[in-house]
C-alpha cells in the first residue's frame, strides 16, 4: 500500500463509523454570536462543546485590547521570540503570569500544545525519565517523545502505582520528571495532588502539573488545582493554555525555579516558531486581569456546573467521579453516543462526541463543557433535552 492509499484506507474507516453526510468531527461553525451561541449549517445552536469556561471570548475589555493591539502592533510578529518576535507585550504577559502564580519565572509559548512540548523537551533529555499519568493529553505524550527521555506510564490517578514505579527507578528517580494534569479533559476528574507531591518529595523527583482545564476554574484565585489543594510552593512547574478560560490562544510554563529561564535557549518549540500576535497577547492580558478578579465568574460557572451535573446524575447518566467544567456522559456503545450527540444537535445543542480510541478505556462519551456565560435557563434546557433523549441510551 503506498502512502496515499494508506490515507484513503484511514478515511474509509472513519466514514464507516458515521452515517453518510454527518460531520461529527471538525464540524463547520459558520457564525459565532456570543460565547454560548453560534450557527451550524442553518441552525442556531447553544454551544456546550467549547472550553470557554469563563465565557471571556467576547468580553469588551478583551475585544478592545485586541483591536488596539492590531492598530498599534499589526496583525502578526512574523518572527520567533528568539530572533525577532520578542515584543514588550510578550514580556509583560510573562511578568503578569509570574506575579499571578507568585513564581520567579514564566515563559509564554505560541500554543498550549507547544507549552507542553517546549517545557517537557527542554527539561528532560536522553538518559532522564518521564513518569506520566496514562491518561495524559496528546501534547504531554508528544513532548515526552520529543525529549528523547525514557517514558514510563503509571495507572491513571493511582498514587500507589506512581510510588511503586519510582521505587523501582532507584537513583534514577532523581532525574525523573513526574507529570499529571489538574483536571483531566475527558471525564473532568482531578489528580490526587497531595499524594503525588508527597511521593515526589520522598524520591527527590520534580513535578509538572498541566492546569489547562483548571486555570480560572479551581482555587480561590483561579490558579488551578495546585492552589485549591494548597500546593503552590510544592509543585515545580505548571503549564497551561490561554485557549480555555482565557478565551484566546497560547500557553505558558511557570516555575519558582530560576532555571526555567534556560529553556529559552534549549527548547525547540519555543525557539523555532513565530511568537503570538499582538492582538492575542493583549486580549490574553486583559482576560488574565478578569480571571484574577473573577470571583463572580467562578461563582456563576460553579452554579452552572453543579446544576447540570446533578440533573444529569438524577436522570441516571453515568458521569465522571466529580463535578467540573467538563461533564461527560459515558454511554454503552459508539452507536448510542452518536445517537445522543445527534439528538442533542437536532435540538440545537452542540456538544462533543468522543469515540474509541480517543477516550480512556475505549469509552464512548458525550461531553459537555460548561461556561460561566451560560444562563440557568440554558442549563435547564440542556438537562431537559438529555431527559427527553434518555431512551436513546437505555
Ligand atoms: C490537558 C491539555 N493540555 C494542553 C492542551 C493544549 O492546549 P491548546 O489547545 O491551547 O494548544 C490541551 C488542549 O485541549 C489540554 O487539554
Amino acid at each position: 500500500m503506498n502512502l496515499l492509499q494508506k490515507l484513503e484506507a484511514q478515511a474509509a474507516e472513519r466514514k464507516a463509523m458515521l452515517p453518510a453526510g454527518l460531520h461529527a468531527f471538525g464540524i463547520p461553525i459558520e457564525e459565532v454570536y456570543s460565547p454560548t451561541e453560534a450557527r451550524i449549517g442553518n441552525q442556531r445552536v447553544l454551544f456546550l462543546g467549547t472550553n470557554n469556561y469563563l465565557g471571556l471570548t467576547f468580553a469588551p475589555e478583551c475585544l478592545e485590547a485586541a483591536h488596539r493591539a492590531i492598530d498599534e502592533g499589526g496583525t502578526g510578529t512574523t518572527g520567533s521570540r528568539m530572533a525577532n518576535g520578542n515584543y514588550s507585550g510578550h514580556r509583560a504577559l510573562e511578568r503578569e503570569l509570574a506575579e499571578f502564580f507568585e513564581c520567579r519565572s514564566a515563559i509564554v509559548f505560541t500554543t498550549g500544545y507547544q507549552a507542553n512540548l517546549g517545557a517537557i523537551s527542554g527539561l528532560v533529555g536522553s538518559g532522564d525519565v518521564l513518569l506520566i499519568d496514562s491518561d495524559s493529553h496528546a501534547s504531554i505524550y508528544d513532548g515526552c517523545r520529543l525529549s528523547g527521555a525514557d517514558i514510563i506510564r503509571f495507572r491513571h490517578n493511582d498514587a500507589a502505582d506512581l510510588a511503586k514505579r519510582l521505587r523501582r527507578l532507584g537513583e534514577r528517580a532523581q532525574s525523573t520528571l513526574i507529570i499529571v494534569e489538574g483536571l483531566y479533559s475527558m471525564l473532568g476528574d482531578r489528580a490526587p495532588l497531595p499524594e503525588v507531591v508527597d511521593i515526589k518529595n520522598r524520591y527527590g523527583s520534580l513535578l509538572l502539573v498541566d492546569e489547562a482545564h483548571s486555570l480560572g476554574v479551581l482555587g480561590a484565585r483561579g490558579r488551578g488545582l495546585v492552589e485549591e489543594t494548597g500546593m503552590m510552593d510544592q509543585v515545580d512547574f505548571i503549564t497551561g493554555t490561554f485557549s480555555k478560560s482565557l478565551g484566546s490562544i497560547g500557553g505558558y510554563c511557570v516555575s519558582d525555579h530560576p532555571q526555567l529561564e534556560e529553556l529559552r535557549y534549549v527548547s525547540r518549540p519555543y525557539i523555532f516558531t513565530a511568537s503570538s500576535s499582538p492582538a492575542t497577547i493583549e486580549s490574553t492580558r486583559a482576560a488574565l486581569k478578569l480571571l484574577r478578579d473573577g470571583t463572580e465568574l467562578r461563582r456563576r460557572l460553579w452554579e452552572n456546573i453543579t446544576r447540570l451535573y446533578s440533573r444529569l446524575k438524577e436522570l441516571g447518566y453515568r458521569l465522571g467521579p466529580e463535578p467540573g467544567p467538563v461533564i461527560a456522559a459515558m454511554v454503552e456503545s459508539p452507536e448510542q453516543a452518536l445517537a445522543l450527540w445527534k439528538g442533542l444537535l437536532d435540538h440545537g445543542i452542540y456538544v462533543n462526541l468522543i469515540l474509541p480510541p480517543a477516550a480512556p478505556e475505549n469509552q464512548s462519551l458525550v461531553r459537555c463543557s460548561v461556561s460561566a456565560a451560560h444562563t440557568l435557563e440554558q442549563i435547564d434546557r440542556v438537562a431537559d433535552t438529555f431527559a427527553e433523549l434518555s431512551a436513546v441510551t437505555a
